[in-house]
């Protein structure tokens, strides 16, 4: 049994307000209509700097994903600071990085049950070289699998304008919500980071306002 962490409001309090403002980003999400029949969705939790809830939006997110019957996965690409591990009570023993540096098949990637309908792929560890390592060619065939097996695949990721890494993950997602912090993130940082994003090709699905 693992121990979730009291950021899980989503599973810990589902009937709490706070819980039913996940519902709704699920629903608004849904509206987007990304799923193409037979493939399940990419999406990035993104935002401009560390500390603006980037983590604890994914997170719970991906509970009221799971709680609908989809079948769920999230990834901690955040390779710099993971922390999904801790969130959902996990040991951040194999994972990720271990995948990416490897020549093992895809399947070989080690996941972990953390809830119902809910699967996690932590970070691993922090490798030295996260860029190179998510811009290989092995993440792309890592995701395009794990499209194949689950409905909604959750990519955790480091802040957009410190690191590059949020960049190369755009390129393999179906959407991108942006996480703002109120009082904390500034509006010419949410301006550049959604800049950044789109110069990927990436879709923006929109913004959410923390706190
Ligand atoms: N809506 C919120 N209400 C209260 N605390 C929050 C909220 N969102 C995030 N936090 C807290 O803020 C800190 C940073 O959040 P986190 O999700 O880890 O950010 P990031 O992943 O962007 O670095 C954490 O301690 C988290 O518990
Ligand atoms: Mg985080």
């Amino acid at each position: 049994m693992s121990l979730l962490s009291n950021v899980l409001v989503a599973e810990t309090d589902p009937n709490s307000a706070v819980a039913e403002s996940y519902r709704s980003l699920r629903t608004s999400i849904r509206h987007k209509r990304l799923k193409k029949s037979g493939e399940g969705i990419v999406l990035m939790i993104a935002s401009p700097k560390a500390q603006e809830g980037k983590t604890t939006t994914l997170s719970n997110l991906a509970v009221t994903f799971a709680q609908d019957g989809q079948k769920v996965i999230v990834v901690d690409c955040n390779l710099r600071q993971p922390s999904l591990h801790a969130i959902y009570g996990m040991p951040n023993d194999a994972g990720l990085a271990q995948y990416l540096k490897s020549a093992s098949p895809v399947q070989g990637c080690t996941s972990k049950a953390a809830l119902p309908n809910l699967h996690l792929i932590t970070s691993g560890g922090q490798p030295p070289n996260p860029s190179e390592l998510l811009g290989s060619p092995r993440m792309a065939e890592l995701l395009e699998h794990l499209k194949q097996q689950y409905d909604v695949v959750l990519l955790d990721s480091p802040s957009v304008l410190d690191f590059t890494d949020a960049g190369l993950l755009a390129e393999y997602s179906d959407g991108i919500m942006l996480v703002v912090k109120q009082d904390r993130t500034k509006r010419e940082w949410a301006k550049q980071a959604k800049e950044r994003l789109e110069q990927s090709g990436a879709r923006m699905l929109g913004m959410i306002i923390n706190k």
